[in-house]
């Protein structure tokens, strides 16, 4: 048994979408989450530039004690997670492989499509996965440059999001993909809107469900899970605006959004790069 708890970060508020799959999977278990909210977006950032973010708020998190590091983010899932695995002595878990695993298991077309940042789709981390499972598969990946701020803004119905969604989906039902990776962890939080959009028969696959998943697998592996009888508790930090975050976290994570507390980047920026 292992008091300690779980590290979690994100961009910004994406990673909630895993954290609350995590609460829900390991309610006793005790989460911090870091939503890097003062240098969202990392989308449009450089593989380097991520890689320095993540390595920053890792160690930062390790230095709270955390006994697992969550990566709930796939654009530094991308850039940095086999590398901050060398670099720290620590369990760490990301996005990208689990997801493509349960894509790859979903797919009766072998036609799959991938939702992502354009620093995940440069990356090729999810092509990479996905052909490692099986060579055969086509793979069809759409860049999508504004979805996730626009979600970040918190306001999700408009007409212009709707529109959006509708212009990154069309080329992947253009190429007649059965099952859709949300490649980004903003992107379950729109859900029933990409649900509409591309029609019953197209699966969507959530980051989410698989990384919580892949937690539970490494807590019963390393003997490192919490005391079953209690009930888990949550907090935040953000390096960005702490009304803004408690105010948009709070409609998206749809749970008491307390115990929140601001890390100043140049903090984070003194941890440097290794
Ligand atoms: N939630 C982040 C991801 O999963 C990305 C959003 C961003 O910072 O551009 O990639």
């Amino acid at each position: 048994m292992d008091p300690r708890p779980i590290g979690m970060f994100d961009s910004g508020v994406g990673g909630l979408t895993v954290l609350h799959e995590c609460l829900v999977s390991h309610p006793h278990e005790d989460f911090i989450y870091l939503g890097d909210t003062g240098r969202f977006p990392y989308g449009p950032r450089s593989s380097e530039e991520i890689r320095a973010f993540a390595f920053q708020i890792a160690s930062h998190l390790l230095l709270l004690d955390v006994k697992l590091l969550v990566v709930a983010c796939n654009s530094a899932t991308a850039a940095a997670l086999p590398w901050l695995q060398e670099m720290l002595s620590a369990s760490i878990i990301g996005a990208v492989h689990p997801e493509a695993e349960a894509a790859a298991q979903t797919t009766r077309n072998r036609r799959v499509g991938i939702l992502a940042t354009e620093a995940t789709v440069a990356s090729g981390s999810y092509e990479r996965s996905l052909l490692n499972l099986d060579a055969g598969l086509g793979v069809f990946s759409q860049p999508c440059p504004k979805l996730a701020s626009m979600i970040q803004s918190g306001d999700v119905s408009s007409p212009e999001m709707v529109e959006t969604v509708k212009g990154y989906a069309a080329p992947l039902k253009q190429a007649g993909v059965d099952t859709v990776i949300l490649g980004c962890t903003h992107y379950p939080l729109v859900t029933p809107m990409l649900q509409r959009v591309f029609g019953r028969g197209v699966t969507l696959v959530n980051s989410a469900e698989e990384i919580a998943r892949e937690v539970g697998e490494v807590l019963e592996r390393r003997e490192i899970g919490n005391d079953p009888a209690r009930e888990g508790k949550y907090s935040f930090l953000c390096t960005g605006d702490v009304d803004t975050f408690v105010e948009v976290g709070a409609r998206f994570l749809q749970m008491p959004f307390e115990n929140v507390q601001r890390v100043d980047t140049a903090e984070l920026e003194r941890i440097g790069v290794a």
